[in-house]
């Protein structure tokens, strides 16, 4: 079958062509940012990885530079895999990263590359140092689960970075290695924290400012909160933990260390193998997130690209102190022309209107909703408390409830037989307190067969008594980045329409609760195209 060129991103990070994964090593240098990113040159497929390298002034118009690094030496001749920036004290920038170093078996070793000329801020050029590799597995463990070293910090004389791991089969564990001097290393004999969870892929630990505080903290700062976040392999999803570090020991301990590990994400829709840099232009942590297509491989192939970057996030410790908030760099907002408004529009049970007057297939809507009353509130089954995804798949978008469904119908067909729903259903537990579930529901988004189309969700810990909740969502072809309650709960869907494209696409709100809703204010902007590495 033939795919819409249409449906290419516009303002989502992608090369002109081919395959891409995880976001390397980001980082800001005299006055550039920096995207290194496992790429394929040869197809629209994994394989024949290498680091290719993108700078930015601003994180959305994005420059394409020589790839920065490639297999050449003995410990990386199969495979330069992911890694993390560190900025060494004489200001040179350093990458770790993972090389494979024999064919058909991807036996895991860490390396380094250093800047080779530190005046040129666009790091065009970078050597690996004759003291490779810093770090290969030890007698007893699993050397081919072994990977993804992070950014290192610094504390009392000593340099520390992780590299996630498996132990005993099941266990996933963040390795501390330490050096003096970054060159030589050694693993400390307990790692930072492991969890009965399956592999640990491109760990990330940061220090965060105390609760609220939008600010971010340089990596090697020490501070009362710290985050750990892991990519579980086995449901490709990218979960964390906010907790404490003993900077002593280099254990870390979460804050709710009996709770579910796998309670909180990032992101409860395609993102993975994330990683966060601390930005000193704006004071602010940055999160980049890789996006898998959801289109079938012939599709991928067809296309000749998959993989896509999430909008860059600004990340921070939200006011409850139990969780961490996102949002959209602001530098995003540059790309809004044609605002179009509404304010005070009550949607009835069962009702809908469209936002007219923009094209919405490449646009960014701002919505505050208001619900009238939470009396009719569905009553919260507890079974499914560490299950939203199973309960919205369960109560999707057409399923009628008391208060919502509720939200935003986006790339939608004049017809709506295609149309993916982003939208709020609110429950009231045992206690008559409210839960709020947000869910992206792209089961009727293309008429397309062959597409994966997972329904996603997550809770949201909002206190929806007042009524009042929002919704953001980023539009462009082919996703959808929504964004609940300012950025408490994200999710990022991937969706081939086939009707719903370029000017045939439509926005839509609806209401499919027994409960007025009132949309207190919209607005939504076109989005203008950035330049995408000169696509
Ligand atoms: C995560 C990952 C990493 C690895 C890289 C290889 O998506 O599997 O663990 O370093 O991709 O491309």
């Amino acid at each position: 079958s033939i795919v819409s060129p249409l449906l290419r991103t516009g303002y989502h990070f992608q090369p002109p062509m081919n395959w891409i994964n995880d976001p390397n090593g980001p980082l800001y240098y005299m006055g550039w940012y920096h995207l290194f990113y496992q790429y394929n040159p040869k197809g629209a497929v994994w394989g024949n990885i290498i680091w290719a390298h993108s700078v930015s002034r601003d994180l959305i118009n994005w420059i394409a530079l020589e790839p920065a690094i490639k297999p050449s030496i003995p410990t990386d001749m199969y495979g330069v895999w992911s890694g993390s920036a560190t900025i060494l004290p004489d200001g040179t920038p350093a990458m770790l990263y993972t090389g494979i170093d024999r064919p058909n078996i991807n036996y895991q070793i860490q390396n380094i590359a250093l800047a080779k000329n530190k005046s040129d801020p666009l790091l065009r050029e970078w050597v690996k140092p004759g003291y490779n590799p810093i770090a290969v597995p030890e007698p007893g463990m699993n050397a081919t689960q072994f990977r993804d070293p992070t950014t290192a910090w610094y504390i009392d004389g000593h340099w520390r970075m992780l590299v996630g791991g498996l132990k005993d089969g099941r266990r996933g564990v963040a390795h501390v290695y330490r050096s003096r001097d970054f060159k030589t290393w050694k693993r400390a004999k307990h790692p930072l924290h492991s969890a009965l969870t399956g592999m640990w892929e491109c760990p990330d630990f940061f220090p965060v400012h105390e609760a609220g505080v939008q600010n971010g903290l340089e990596t090697s700062q020490f501070a009362a909160k710290y985050v750990l976040k892991n990519s579980l392999d086995l449901t490709r999803y990218d979960y964390y933990t906010v907790g404490t570090y003993n900077n002593k020991t280099d254990r870390y301990v979460p804050d709710d260390a009996n709770g579910d590990y796998r309670r909180l994400q990032y992101d409860y829709g395609n993102f993975y193998a994330s990683k966060t840099f601390y930005d000193p232009a704006k004071q602010r942590r940055v999160l980049f997130g890789w996006a898998n297509e959801s289109d079938s491989v012939p599709h991928d192939k067809a296309k000749g690209w998959a993989g896509i970057q999430a909008i860059p996030r600004k990340i921070w410790l939200d006011p409850s102190g139990k969780q961490l908030v996102q949002w959209p760099v602001e530098e995003v907002e540059k790309l809004r022309a044609k605002p179009v408004s509404v304010a005070n529009k009550v949607v009835k049970p069962g009702q809908n209107f469209e936002v007219t007057g923009l094209q919405s297939y490449q646009s960014d809507v701002e919505v505050s909703f208001e619900v009238s009353s939470l009396e009719k509130a569905e009553p919260f089954d507890p079974a499914f408390s560490n299950d939203a995804q199973k309960l919205c798949g369960m109560k999707g978008a057409d399923v009628k409830g008391g208060v919502g469904p509720f939200g935003l119908w986006v790339l939608a067909s004049a017809n709506l037989a295609e149309k993916t729903a982003v939208f709020f259903r609110v429950f009231k537990d045992g206690y008559g307190k409210p839960v709020v579930l947000m869910c992206s529901d792209p089961t009727k988004s293309s008429l397309t067969s062959d597409l994966y189309k997972p329904t996603f969700a997550g809770f949201v810990e909002t206190d929806i008594s007042s009524g009042k909740i929002s919704l953001r969502s980023l539009i462009d072809r082919s996703v959808v980045e929504s964004f609940g309650a300012g950025g408490k709960t994200c999710i990022l869907s991937r969706v081939y329409p086939s009707m719903a494209i370029g000017q045939n696409a439509h926005l839509y709100v609806f209401n499919n609760g027994e409960t007025d809703i009132k949309v207190s204010h919209l607005t939504a902007w076109e989005m203008k195209k950035p330049l995408m590495n000169g696509a």
